[in-house]
């Protein structure tokens, strides 16, 4: 969702702020905007727009600026336009400020202070600079921006120039991420890492309620108090490769391929030749609980509902999945010894945070699996496990949903008698993943021919059917197809009336077990029209199945089945010409609840 990047030094802020913005593209935006000081002119100027960052490269082409703050901004208080987007100044102009977050009391704020103010905009950032501005009149500008921050109730991470003093920025931030890079030329403060490549050789990963101000070669920390704060400076060695498509024609395709290095990426990092390498305090305590209970959102969701049989059958202890948004508001009857594992990419998604409010206040012990360390849903919990997918730019999700499944599955592992040969199986995934990416055409002539309807649906049954949910979800949100995942068996009762002539729907077998009766369940809906598609395994397969993958053990085959579903969304989606990396409505880091 909304990005943040600022820029104060000797190198152009203009350059670098506009490159942060676009780097920042990929976690969803409908409007963007920048203020930059014009050296010439002697002032500051605001530059906005509905749409992509594009608009802005073209409109401050000339600007050289030594000090800028941008933003990109999806849409939470106000509709999406030019007047709500980022940056806001105050009343008089003195003040401008971008902001991610929720500021949960802003009316309250505007009734009680702000009540003779002019408001351009319907947003709650516009009151944080009002606010600052009214403080001002009474207070020195550092004192006025404690004094308003004093005043928000919600989240935010700002930051804050004051056009009079063209020469320093303030930062402040309680919830989201923000982080402080600095370079010898200068320093570039962001929400996201992706931003600092290039410009930054260390950086500072702020905590909440810290307020900053940033000279030219200066950094200062405070607490709410004015009280000075240290700080720890982290190297920073992310590289430009990692940001970028490199051959690929999109992030999507690239982060698929990206998959069999991910997974031997996790194996060197969770093994020791055949020791598995777990912090033995989260086995202590995952042992130690009789039920283990796994809350996400999405995709990070069906990594949960498609690890749950294994993690069952390794830990001999009940596992149950709950979809965050529902679990942190819902009176759910916990264990009296529970277990939580909270799985997110970002490690960012609000509701997420919602739920690990509610436990930590119950005094449970929790474990977040993400790929972004230094995020709050890291830090917060007890534990944390990195899931080592590396930067994941497209909104769908591929290579992390496969890399949650692998961690997952090595955690259940080093949680049982260790007798399962985990190493040797998880290489026969990789291999089945990288044999399937060698040879695509099959997918290409498959979605062509197949996937026209506006309508499909995917079938499976036990972790088929997790991952026919996934597979749902990700062909619906590029593709804009309306598709449903069901259990194979389930479809019968009811939806079945949805099938028609030519409503594609596509059966995932992974297991011997229930492979006739998924098959049995895909003539129920040829008789009724429907075009079947068959993913299986070589030894399930029969002659006319369309994907047919390399033998691989059922309790990791969820890994490697969903690759190809990857593959046909992805070509569904180019073949109808959408956005694949950025589809509508949707952002890469749900910080809203
Ligand atoms: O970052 P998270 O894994 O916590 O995000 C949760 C969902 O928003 C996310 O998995 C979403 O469903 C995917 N981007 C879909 O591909």
């Amino acid at each position: 969702m909304c990005g943040i990047v600022g820029y104060l030094g000797r190198k152009n802020a203009r350059d670098i702020i506009v490159t942060g913005l676009e780097r920042l593209e990929y976690r969803g935006y409908d409007s963007a905007g920048l203020t930059l000081f014009n050296e010439q002119l002697k002032s500051f100027k605001i530059y906005k727009n509905i749409g992509r960052v594009e608009k802005l490269i073209t409109s401050t082409m000339k600007m050289q600026s030594h000090i800028g703050i941008g933003h990109t901004r999806w849409a939470t208080h106000g509709l999406v336009s030019r007047a709500n987007s980022h940056p806001h100044a105050s009343e008089s102009g003195r003040f401008v400020i971008v902001h991610n977050g929720v500021i949960e009391n802003y009316i309250d704020l505007k009734d009680r202070f702000l009540q003779s103010h002019q408001f351009k905009s319907q947003t709650d950032t516009e009151v944080i600079a009002q606010l600052i501005e009214k403080f001002s009149q009474t207070h020195e500008v550092e004192q006025a921006i404690l004094k308003t921050l004093e005043q928000l109730r919600g989240s935010y991470a700002l930051l804050i120039i004051d056009t009079l003093n063209p020469n320093k920025l303030y930062t402040a931030k309680n919830k989201p991420p923000l982080l402080i890079g600095k370079d010898k030329d200068g320093i570039t403060i962001t929400s996201d890492m992706m931003a600092l490549i290039d410009y930054a050789t260390e950086y500072i990963d702020l905590e909440d309620k810290t307020f900053v101000v940033v000279t030219n070669d200066d950094i200062k920390l405070y607490d709410y108090g004015f009280e000075r704060l240290g700080y720890q400076m982290h190297h920073f060695d992310m590289k430009k490769e990692s940001s970028e498509k490199g051959i690929y024609p999109h992030y999507m395709l690239k982060e698929i391929h990206e998959q069999p290095g991910v997974l031997r990426k996790i194996i060197a990092t969770y093994f020791d030749d055949e020791k598995v390498k777990i912090n033995p305090v989260i086995l202590d305590a995952m042992h130690a609980s009789d039920k283990i209970y796994i809350l996400a959102a999405g995709t990070s969701m069906y990594a949960g509902l498609a690890s749950e049989h294994f993690l069952e059958v390794f830990t001999h202890k009940p596992v149950e999945v709950h979809i965050a948004s529902e679990f942190a508001y819902a009176d759910t009857l916990i264990q009296d010894n529970p277990f939580f594992i909270l799985i997110s990419q970002s490690g960012e998604t609000a509701d997420l945070r919602a739920c690990l409010i509610k436990i930590r206040e119950k005094g449970h012990q929790t474990l977040t699996v993400t790929n972004v360390a230094t995020l709050t849903l890291a830090k917060e919990a007890d534990f944390f496990l990195d899931i080592k997918a590396g930067p994941e730019i497209a909104v769908a999700s591929t290579k992390a949903y496969v890399a949650q499944l692998a961690v997952l599955s090595i955690l259940g592992y080093a949680l049982s008698d260790q007798t399962f040969p985990i190493k040797l199986e998880l290489s026969k995934v990789i291999q089945g993943i990288e044999i399937f990416l060698s040879n695509t055409e099959n997918i290409k002539r498959l979605v062509s021919q197949k996937i026209y309807k506006q309508n499909a649906f995917y079938i499976g049954r036990g972790t088929d059917y997790a991952t026919a949910l996934e597979a749902a979800l990700k062909l619906k949100e590029i593709s804009y197809i309306h598709t449903e995942g069901f259990a194979a068996g389930e479809l019968k009762h009811g939806t079945i009336a949805l099938i028609e002539k030519g409503t594609p729907v596509c059966a995932i077998i992974s297991n011997r077990h229930i492979n006739l009766n998924t098959r049995s369940n895909l003539q129920e809906v040829i008789s009724r029209g429907a075009i079947p598609i068959v993913i299986t395994l070589k030894s399930l397969s029969d002659l006319n199945d369309d994907v047919i993958l390399e033998d691989v053990h059922p309790m990791l085959a969820p890994i490697l089945m969903v690759v190809p579903t990857q593959l046909i969304a992805y070509y569904t989606a180019l073949n109808l010409g959408y956005d694949i990396d950025k589809p509508r409505n949707l952002a890469k880091s749900v910080t809203v609840e």
